[in-house]
């Protein structure tokens, strides 16, 4: 029986989503001020969320709604060890570590995996979704800001098995009608939603440990300018329609 599961994942978010892209961090990035040192750690923390959360889907991957939502041609985990390659070296190993935000948020995807793998389908959709959505327009910005060479640096937002604006509105659609064949009563999808909600604090506060970081790098004056005005979320919508995509060739 087909359930609502995407869209109520899109408007249960919508202010969670609003939050992260109005923290400093990403108002910096999207104005084109990507400070490449907390960019590189972002990177690393998030080594460590999506190589959890990939075993557990993996490892759950008979699971009947866990294994319908795991598609392995997502997997972030490679191409984020290709970016720390290029960011901190063949030894980067050695040198990253998890912010405490990110600390946190492996431990969750851990409780989650051994007491309630239902609840991955949130910790997939927010990343996956996020990284072929908004992830896409900020590939784009960080490429520039950072005069990045071709084809490195920024692998977490590359889906090589998905390399164009139509493949990826095709997955994306694909993506959703999955989410809304998922074998889930009404008392698990509320609580899908509210695992997403938690999926997205735990961004948004990796993002705000990196905060200081940015400021002290661009500047206080600087920093304030860009940070002060409120922007409003990419998944509000307005008029009756959402608010479309950046995401272009
Ligand atoms: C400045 C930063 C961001 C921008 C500009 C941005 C932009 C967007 C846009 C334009 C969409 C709509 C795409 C569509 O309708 O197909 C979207 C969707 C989404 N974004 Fe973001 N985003 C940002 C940050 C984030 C962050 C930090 C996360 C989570 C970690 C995230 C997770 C998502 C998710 C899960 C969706 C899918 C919503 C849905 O259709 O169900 N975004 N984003």
């Amino acid at each position: 029986m087909a359930s609502n599961l995407a869209s109520r994942l899109r408007d249960g978010t919508q202010q969670s989503h609003t939050a992260a892209e109005n923290t400093a961090f990403m108002k910096c990035v999207l104005k084109g001020m990507v400070v490449r040192e907390s960019f590189r750690k972002l990177l690393a923390n998030l080594y460590y969320v999506y190589s959890t959360l990939e075993e557990a889907l993996q490892r759950h991957q008979n699971h009947a709604v866990v294994g319908a939502i795991y598609f392995p041609e997502l997997n972030r985990t490679p191409n984020l060890e290709l970016d720390l390659v290029f960011y901190y070296g063949e030894h980067w190993r050695n040198q990253i570590q998890p912010l405490n935000a990110g600390l946190a948020y492996v431990k969750h995807i851990r409780e989650v995996a051994a007491h309630s793998p239902e609840l991955l389908v949130a910790h997939a959709y927010v990343r996956y979704m996020g990284d072929l959505s908004g992830g896409q327009s900020l590939k784009k910005i960080i490429r520039t800001a950072l005069d990045l060479p071709p084809g490195r640096g920024t692998g977490l937002y590359e889906f090589e098995q998905l390399p164009t604006l139509e493949a990826r509105h095709t997955f994306k659609a694909k993506y959703r009608d999955t989410l809304n064949s998922l074998p889930l009563n009404q008392a698990t999808i509320q609580r899908i939603v509210l695992e997403a909600n938690a999926a997205f604090e735990f961004n948004r506060k990796a993002m705000l440990e990196l905060e200081a970081e940015v400021k002290a790098e661009i500047g206080e004056p600087v920093f304030n300018l860009v940070t002060h005005q409120e922007k409003l979320g990419s998944t509000v919508k307005t008029a009756g329609r959402a608010v479309e995509l950046i995401d272009t060739e």
